[in-house]
């Protein structure tokens, strides 16, 4: 029998545990910001709205409550730029990852059908077409070449801001890779999870722009998707809490597919996501937090003769030395140093001369880790 997991890489962490001995030997102990996990506590006002929901004993709804609904709509119109979402296009998953794995197989995609992703890019758009059979296509251009080279292509990943680069994607740019998908009638799905962590002056000016913004897809949401998560914005991952949004049609068949299958969002966590999306100002704070770290992280990285190349938004560095060396002994080196980053390869699929440095830790490890860098 084969199983589909025969085609899929291997589990890219494992291969970072020798690193991860070498830094916690360090006498200071391990500054660990390999896996970008958060570690501030999740908010006093989500927590109590999931404590009030806890007597829970019927089922919930996949679609999701109203009301969580109505404020996924009301957080786009307010901080997003997108006016006017239609509440039963919205469809809360459990947590993003699920869905990014899934989204090739629930839209029926297969042999001979192509899933483009970034170039570098969170692994997972890779797995979810590989678990449904079809051809991974990693573009460094938002799949642009491959919409106008290719007849086969189905669904096309963006993610921006992105991992782990921190790039991100204009009105302009987004636009343009709209068009050019719907000429073919390829669906364009945007995983924006870092999108309220804007650091380039540009983007905390302007706002990170969205996929469902009416200035890409002209108003009219068919052939757009949009995913969101909670996970970071709201030190929510623990909870699994994530939404997609946009073309009513798709969010539809997702619908159908989802509850046959049982892909629900537990009650009390829906509620938490409605009193979490109601609120910008713990949003705010988190966002200041990470600025901090960001700050020290950088200059000490800086101050270390390394480069910080993109990084534009979200939650990473990414970096490389200014000599330029393969990011296995950028690990290597900063293990030793006690501190732990994840390699550029797990991004690639191939060789890179970066590393991601995470900037989730507590501030004293993330002070820790500028000392060491700087010799102090
Ligand atoms: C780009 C991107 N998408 C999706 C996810 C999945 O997040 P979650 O499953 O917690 O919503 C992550 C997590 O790191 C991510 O970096």
């Amino acid at each position: 029998m084969g199983l589909h997991t025969t085609a899929l890489p291997d589990f890219p962490w494992d291969s970072l545990a020798p690193f991860a001995a070498t830094a916690r030997a360090h006498p200071g102990g391990i500054v660990d910001l390999s896996v970008g996990t958060p570690v501030d506590p999740t908010p006093a006002l989500v927590r109590e709205a999931l404590v009030a929901a806890a007597d829970s004993p019927g089922y919930p709804t996949t679609h999701g409550t109203s009301e969580l609904r109505e404020a996924v709509v009301a957080w786009f119109a307010r901080t997003r730029g997108v006016p006017g979402l239609d509440p039963a296009a919205v469809l809360p998953t459990v947590g993003s990852k699920e869905l990014v794995a899934t989204l090739p197989s629930w839209l029926g995609l297969g042999a001979g059908d192509a899933v483009v992703f970034p170039e570098p890019a969170y692994p997972t758009y890779d797995v979810g077409a590989l678990l449904a059979g079809a051809t991974p296509v990693p573009a460094s251009d938002g799949g642009l070449a491959a919409l106008r080279e290719r007849s086969d292509v189905r669904l096309v990943w963006l993610n921006s801001p992105g991992n782990p680069d921190g790039r991100v994607l204009g009105v302009e740019q987004l636009a343009e890779i709209v068009a050019a998908a719907r000429e073919v009638g390829a669906l364009v799905v945007s995983d924006e999870c870092y999108a309220e962590l804007p650091w380039a002056p540009r983007w905390v000016a302007e706002g990170v722009p969205s996929v469902l913004d009416p200035r890409v897809t002209g108003g009219d949401p068919t052939g757009v998707l949009a995913v969101y998560s909670l996970s970071k914005r709201s030190n929510l991952a623990g909870y699994r809490a994530a939404f997609v949004a946009g073309d009513p049609a798709v969010v539809g068949r997702l619908l159908e597919a989802r509850k046959h299958a049982g892909l629900i969002v537990p009650g009390p966590v829906q509620a938490a996501m409605t009193a979490a999306l109601a609120d910008d100002a713990h949003v705010a704070e988190q966002r200041d937090r990470y600025a901090v770290r960001r700050e020290l992280l950088a200059g000490a990285l800086e101050g270390a003769g390394y480069v910080v190349d993109g990084s534009e938004a979200g939650l990473y560095l990414w970096v490389r030395p200014e000599g330029g060396q393969d990011c296995w002994q950028t690990v290597a080196d900063l293990a030793g140093q006690g501190i732990l980053v994840a390699p550029g390869s797990f991004y690639t699929g191939g060789p890179s001369e970066h590393v991601r440095v995470a900037l989730t830790a507590a501030d004293v490890r993330v002070r820790e880790a500028a000392q060491r860098l700087l010799g102090a």
